[in-house]
């Protein structure tokens, strides 16, 4: 049977190629819908920016929702200086004929949720936190409902690549980035730990270009774009590809290993703000911190690789 999932994303490139990849993979996933969410750049922009991700794979008939269009608590921050003012800089892109949809993205996730049976429904956030906290606050009985949470954020070995302590996805919305640790729901972490195991190095890039079909043009474009701004700051061959691993996970979880282990998200700090204090030695009592998150450490990046091509040469 296939894996229904939700991606709830702020593309970016990155988020890009991971939507890409959920719908090449229609033979083990059922994407039921996208829901937008700010971060990398304002909502609107991520939104119109998941409409042409679905353009750019002839996906016209998958629903895109807009949900919260800045942090719990906090002002939003962006990351322009990494994606490009639109977010999705690199390949030039025509403005999207689909529309979105009227419904408010955190309504989409609850409503369908509600509407299908007890953990069937995957969600796969790819951005700040703040769709997924808005939800299990509005109501709290989707949290028996979700089957499990694959997200990118956090990291623990890598610390931080927004602040010296922070992952940009819980640096932006903390507060969400807590609730939905804390939340009891089963949930599997991509953090930089990981992430910064699979760079797009030149060879591979170049793989993106020869894969011979137009989306695989359109990601060479894509990563030329962003790897140049983690080049300079890594000094590496090629940049970290995020999200993807999500997808991934959910394709061939034997790519990844990691361990079962207590994360929060620190609040209160303006120092550490967002950071994922991980007890990845199991330093803590079980009683008071209980092991809430599968954290994953390490990726076979040439098989993840391996994986994006075969699946994303099935696109247009
Ligand atoms: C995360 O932040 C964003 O810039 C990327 O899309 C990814 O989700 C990495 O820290
Ligand atoms: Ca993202």
């Amino acid at each position: 049977m296939r894996r229904k999932i939700i991606i709830d994303t702020d593309p970016g490139q990155d988020d890009a190629i991971a939507i890409l990849l959920a719908l090449a993979a229609k033979d083990k996933l059922e994407l039921l819908g996208i829901t937008a969410v700010a971060g990398n750049v304002p909502l609107e922009l991520t939104t119109k920016n998941a409409l042409k991700i679905l353009e750019v794979a002839k996906e016209t008939n998958i629903a895109v929702f807009s949900g919260c269009k800045a942090p719990l608590k906090r002002k939003l921050v962006t990351a322009e200086h990494v994606h490009g003012p639109t977010g999705l800089n690199g390949p030039q892109l025509a403005e999207p004929k689909i529309k979105q949809q009227d419904q408010h993205g955190v309504d989409f996730i609850i409503d369908t949720l509600r509407q299908h049976p007890e953990k069937t429904i995957t969600l796969c956030p790819l951005g700040p936190l703040t769709n997924i906290a808005s939800a299990i606050i509005k109501a709290p009985d989707i949290v028996e409902k979700i089957d499990e949470i694959v997200l990118m954020g956090g990291a623990y070995f890598e610390v931080g690549n927004v602040t010296p302590a922070a992952e940009f996805n819980f640096y932006v919305d903390p507060e969400a980035a807590n609730i939905v640790m804390c939340s009891g729901i089963k949930i599997t972490m991509m953090p930089l730990d990981v992430t910064h195991q699979v760079l797009t190095t030149k060879e591979r890039s170049q793989k993106f270009a020869n894969l011979g079909n137009e989306t695989g043009k359109i990601i060479y474009h894509w990563v030329k774009y962003f790897k140049k701004f983690d080049e300079e700051k890594y000094k590496s061959d090629g940049a970290p590809l995020h999200d993807p691993c999500v997808i991934a996970y959910l394709l061939k979880p034997d790519l990844f290993s990691g361990r079962k282990i207590n994360v929060r998200i620190e609040t209160n700090s303006e120092l550490t703000r967002g950071m994922s204090v991980a007890d990845y030695w199991g330093i803590t009592d079980e009683k008071d911190c209980p092991r809430n998150v599968n954290f994953m450490r390490h990726v076979d990046d040439e098989g993840f690789y391996q994986l994006l091509f075969d699946y994303l040469k099935k696109l247009p």
